[in-house]
């Protein structure tokens, strides 16, 4: 039986722009080379479940302008269901430019898109109790509650990708989600303070979101690994020692990967492990998606990490 996860948020299109050095100032300057690739945390999310064998589909919005076809069809070639990744008529796309000097300094330009509709009546909610797990990020509100919502009458596990927010955008999620997983900056706003520098802090703002009805509450820290509270306490999954090259991503693939986990059935701890072991792999290779290592990959590095 296949593997089904529904991931629904935001999807972007990064043009990037190599060049020598960063610009100073105002003026004409020479890049080396352009590419254009998507991004956005649901939408890379999605092609993660997708190379790890999922049958992976993105919910999503963008307008339908070149930017828009351009997603659809990169995502599409990684195998993710686009049924119900929409381009809507008059909306615009949100696209990044991305200058990046060769010392890997970039300067990031980011358009959040227009006239994107909010309203989710349009998705096929009747589909989420076919799925394994869902996904959201916190982009689009809306979007999200309405499908925890069915997920979790139909009794399908939901993660959140809880990154910057308003504090009504958590309101409205974070009672409909399972497993809320914050980046260090999301937990941050979420808690609504300027630094979580102790583990009795993080607890304390994790613990806010398990007052909000999350069964697990976690909070990702790059290389010093990961924190997570449950019934049983706090909990922590050091991060994967490995030849880091390139982190773009990491925290999207580390979602994507969990939820795939959560869907075949495993514990929190085993999914928390195996997901780190997936961001981990990523950040050994450059590229947010072309970067993203398969099924058997993440086999190989999880039986030589434990013996
Ligand atoms: N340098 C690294 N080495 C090993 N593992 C990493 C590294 N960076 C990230 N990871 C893994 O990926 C997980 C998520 O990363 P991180 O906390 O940086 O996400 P994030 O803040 O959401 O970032 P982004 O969404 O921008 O990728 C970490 O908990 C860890 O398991
Ligand atoms: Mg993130």
């Amino acid at each position: 039986m296949s593997l089904r996860i529904i991931c629904l948020g935001n999807t972007t299109l990064d043009k990037v722009w190599p060049v020598p050095e960063l610009p100073a100032g105002s003026g004409k300057f020479r890049a080396s080379d352009y590419f254009e690739l998507g991004g956005g945390m649901a939408a890379n999310a999605a092609v993660a479940a997708a190379r790890l064998g999922a049958d992976a589909a993105y919910w999503g919005r963008a307008g339908d302008d070149a930017a828009g076809i351009s997603m659809q069809n990169e995502m599409a070639g990684y195998g993710v269901d686009v049924t119900q990744f929409r381009l809507f008529a008059g909306a615009r796309s949100s696209v990044s430019s991305i200058v990046v000097a060769r010392d890997g300094e970039r300067n990031i330009v980011n358009f959040r898109g227009a006239n994107l509709p909010d309203d989710p009546a349009w998705l096929p909610l009747e589909q989420v109790a076919k799925a394994h797990a869902v996904l959201a990020d916190i982009r689009w509100v809306e979007g999200a509650a309405a499908v925890f919502a069915a997920a979790r009458q139909a009794g399908i596990p939901t993660v959140l990708d809880g990154e910057i927010a308003t504090d009504a955008a958590y309101a409205t999620v974070l009672p409909h989600t399972d497993h809320a997983l914050f980046s260090e900056p999301g937990l941050r706003a979420f808690a609504g303070r300027d630094s979580l520098d102790n583990d009795t802090r993080r607890r304390a703002a994790l613990k806010k979101a398990r007052d909000l009805g999350c069964k697990v509450a976690a909070v990702t820290r790059g290389a010093k690994g990961l924190l997570w509270l449950d019934d049983h306490g706090l909990h922590r999954q050091p991060a994967f020692d490995v030849d880091v090259v390139d982190t773009t991503g990491a925290g999207d693939v580390f979602h994507g990967a969990y939820a795939c986990a959560l869907g075949e059935g495993r514990s929190v701890a085993d999914a928390m492990r195996f997901a780190s072991a997936v961001a981990a792999l990523k950040c050994t290779r450059h590229g947010g998606r072309a970067g993203i290592p398969n099924r058997s990959e993440v086999q190989t590095f999880l039986t030589n990490r434990s013996q």
